[in-house]
Order: structure tokens, then C-alpha cells, then sequence
């Protein structure tokens, strides 16, 4: 089995392709093919370091083309190697740390406060919905990217479609390759403006005279690095119906993020992140002949990380299938295990440079849906994982009762 080629297993199988190919072979690296391509799936912290170690792997011949020209596109930061990376990369880790984070969180939580006003005494809303206008909202402030209320919807639906069509050919492919085509020609010209005006501290002003080699940007590509901080960060909205999700299943942890616990809202995100699908795994190719653990992997070969498989691996998370945001209280993070955004040093590999600001969006999002009188009426709050990227099916339903007087 784990020699014929396994494209069409991950479109039928989704989050639970990987996992249980590897435990088939008895939990070690195993040998698959995809795409046509020699591939070996591999899980754990040891892993995660083999996987991001400088030089092993490369990207730019890894990446297949329908997720790059959906999900990140052409020229974007994560089809790079090497030095060209690296450059690349100091953007995003400068733009998407210090005081910024804490200034976005906030303008969100405002934003979450107006619409949930407008919720009360209404027909229900869903909040997955909800939640991508109003980080569509809230990051476009914090960019910089001046929007009107028709255009904030366009670009949370542009994002949105993005993101749920990178997996699989069909229908949601071309809403996403529509999707990007459209955004990234009015960013383009958006930063075309920019670049006429002298420089500013906004991202969007950052990014617009941002050089790798002394040139800047074609502007496409300026376009494309803009989206990779707006998409993203629309994104958490799955995050935040799973957080939903988290707490309708068990009530307790709703109070406790009421009672304004910070540390236990920053365990709570952790679980979230670890405990709910999003990237099923990542892949990189070899770049010479190498070995992990005694398994031989010739240069070529695909490597893919089994992100959701780690998340749940007995080894590194006791009972991995419960939802417990207290296995994150006083407990340090690894670099190596918690893997939901990739591992290793943002600054020098792959990993996700955004991680700090879904933590940030994630938790004041959370806390203001637990401090909210709210309740979920009858609805498919099912999660399919074998829907990649997956989202309970109704996207959570929810209504905002009038307050009582
Ligand atoms: C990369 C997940 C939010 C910006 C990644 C990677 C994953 C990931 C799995 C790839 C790591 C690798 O290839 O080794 C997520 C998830 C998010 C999220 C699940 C929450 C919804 C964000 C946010 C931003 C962001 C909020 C920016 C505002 C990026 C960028 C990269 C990246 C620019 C490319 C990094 C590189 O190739 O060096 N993310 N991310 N992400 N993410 Fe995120």
C-alpha cells in the first residue's frame, strides 16, 4: 500500500492520512509516494529538528504549484531558500513583533465589541463569518490598507477562499485562484501609491519599500507579502470558531476565561492551536543523501512533517485527544513540539513569523466570546477531518440574547 502513489488517500483522508500511515508501519519514518514523488512521512520533536536543521531540506522544489498559487503566491517568502529567504524573511520577523502585536490585538477586540452590539437581539450569526470581517477589519487599520465597509467583507471573503481552497482541486481551487488574482492586482496598485509617498512606520509603508538586494519588490510580489500578513491573519477565524467550539463542548473552560485569567487564556489558545486541525503537514525535499534515524533519504525526496500527528502524539501530549488547556499551565514550550505553525527559529527557517499575533488575536478573541452572554442553537457543530482545512460544518451558529435589564 504505502508504495502506490497516495495523492488521492490525502484528498479521502485529510488530516488522518499521514497518522495512520505511520502507525501501519509501526510509527517510525515511513515510506510513501506523492504527486508521483518518493516521499517519507516523519513525526516528533526529533523530527521537527531534523526537518528545520539549515540545509537539509529546501522548499522551493517542494512546494506543489496549487498551493502555491492559492494559498501563498508566486515570489512568497515561503518558496525561498537560503539567503534569499533570509532577507525576505527579516520583514516579516521585524513587522510581526514588539508593541505591534499588542496594538492589533487591541483594535480587534474593539472591533469584536462594535459588531457584537450589532449581534444583540438579532437572527443568529456565524461566527466564523463574523470573526474573518472583523479581523479583515481590524488588520487592515493596523496595515495601513485604507478600506470601505463593502471592501472589508470582499477581502475576508478573498482571504477566507484562499485558505479553503489550497488543498484540493475543484470548485474551492478556482473561487481561491479568483480570489488571489483580484486582491493581489488591487494591492499591487495600492502599493504602486504608496511607493510615491515618502516612507512611514506602517506596515503597509514597510512592505511597499521593501528591498531583498537593494531593489524593491515588483510591486506583485509587494502585493503577495501584504496578503501573506492579511491572509493569515483572517485566517485565525478558524481558530476562533474552533475556540467556540472548545467551549460549547465544555462549558468549564468558558468560565474559566471569564474570570479574566490571563495565563489560563494563554493556555487555552496553546490547546486550541494544538488540539483543532489546520496545516495537515509540510514538506520539504532533500537536498543530498542523508539519514534520520538510520533511514536512509536520498536527495530528492519528499520529507513530509505530520503537523496534526505531532499535536497528537502520546509521546510528547498526555491523553492527546482531550481537550486540557491546563497541560499548558507553567509548562515551557519546546521549539521542537508544538508545532501548529511550524517549529525551529522563526528568524532563520520557515516557522511561522506570525505566531505571537494569532496567540494575541486568539485570546482576546476568546475571552470577549466567553465574556459574552451568548448561546449556540441547534446546529452541525461536526467536525469532518477528512475536509482539509477543516471547520465545524455550520461554522458556528450563535446567538447574542438582548441584555436583561
Ligand atoms: C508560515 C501556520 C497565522 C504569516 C506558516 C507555516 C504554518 C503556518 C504551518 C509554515 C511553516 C513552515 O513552512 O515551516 C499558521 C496558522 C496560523 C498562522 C495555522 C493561524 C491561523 C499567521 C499570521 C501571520 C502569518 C497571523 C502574519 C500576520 C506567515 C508567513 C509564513 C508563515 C509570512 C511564511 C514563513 C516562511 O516561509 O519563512 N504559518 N500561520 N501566519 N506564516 Fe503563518
Amino acid at each position: 500500500m504505502a508504495d502506490l502513489d497516495q495523492t488521492l488517500a490525502v484528498a479521502l483522508k485529510g488530516y488522518a492520512w499521514l497518522p495512520d500511515l505511520r502507525r501501519r508501519a509501526g510509527g517510525g519514518p515511513v515510506r510513501t509516494r506523492v504527486m508521483g514523488q518518493p516521499a517519507v512521512g516523519v513525526c516528533g520533536a526529533a523530527a521537527t529538528r531534523f526537518f528545520y536543521a539549515d540545509g537539509n531540506l529546501e522548499r522551493h522544489t517542494a512546494l506543489p504549484g496549487l498551493v502555491v498559487h492559492t494559498l501563498f503566491g508566486a515570489g512568497a517568502v515561503h518558496t525561498l531558500d537560503g539567503e534569499d529567504h533570509r532577507r525576505r524573511k527579516a520583514l516579516f520577523t521585524s513587522l510581526l513583533s514588539g508593541d505591534g502585536i499588542d496594538r492589533l490585538a487591541k483594535i480587534a477586540g474593539e472591533e469584536f465589541d462594535a459588531a457584537a452590539d450589532g449581534w444583540r437581539g438579532g437572527p443568529p450569526v456565524r461566527l466564523f463569518d463574523e470573526s474573518a470581517r472583523i479581523i479583515a477589519r481590524a488588520v487592515s487599520r493596523w496595515v495601513g490598507v485604507p478600506l470601505e465597509d463593502r471592501e472589508v467583507s470582499a477581502l475576508a471573503r478573498a482571504c477566507v477562499a484562499m485558505v479553503d481552497g489550497f488543498a484540493t482541486a475543484g470548485p474551492r481551487a478556482a473561487r481561491a485562484l479568483v480570489a488571489r488574482r483580484v486582491q493581489e492586482r488591487r494591492l499591487s496598485k495600492i502599493i504602486a501609491g504608496i511607493r510615491a509617498k515618502p516612507p512611514t512606520t506602517s506596515p503597509l509603508s514597510i512592505v511597499a519599500h521593501h528591498s531583498d538586494d537593494g531593489r524593491l519588490l515588483d510591486p506583485r510580489v509587494a502585493a503577495v507579502e501584504l496578503l501573506n500578513i492579511l491572509r493569515p491573519a483572517i485566517a485565525v477565524s478558524w481558530f476562533v470558531a474552533f475556540a467556540a467550539h472548545a467551549m460549547d463542548m465544555w462549558p468549564r473552560h468558558q468560565s474559566r476565561m471569564r474570570a479574566g485569567d490571563d495565563e489560563y487564556t494563554l493556555a487555552f489558545t496553546h490547546e486550541v492551536r494544538r488540539f483543532y486541525p489546520f496545516a495537515p503537514f509540510l514538506g520539504g525535499r532533500a537536498t543530498r543523501d542523508m539519514f534520520f534515524r538510520g533511514e536512509p533519504i536520498k536527495a530528492g525526496t519528499l520529507v513530509l512533517l505530520d503537523v496534526y500527528g505531532q499535536n497528537h502524539d502520546p509521546e510528547l501530549w498526555t491523553d492527546p485527544y482531550r481537550f486540557d488547556p491546563d497541560r499548558f499551565l507553567g509548562r515551557e514550550i519546546g521549539e521542537f513540539d508544538l508545532i501548529p505553525q511550524g517549529g525551529g527559529d522563526p528568524r532563520t527557517g520557515h516557522r511561522c513569523p506570525g505566531e505571537k499575533i494569532t496567540i494575541a488575536l486568539l485570546g482576546t478573541l476568546s475571552r470577549r466570546l466567553a465574556e459574552l452572554d451568548h448561546y449556540l442553537p441547534p446546529q452541525d457543530t461536526t467536525i469532518d477531518l477528512s475536509r482539509i482545512p477543516a471547520l465545524p460544518r455550520d461554522r458556528i451558529r450563535l446567538v447574542v440574547p438582548e441584555r436583561q435589564v
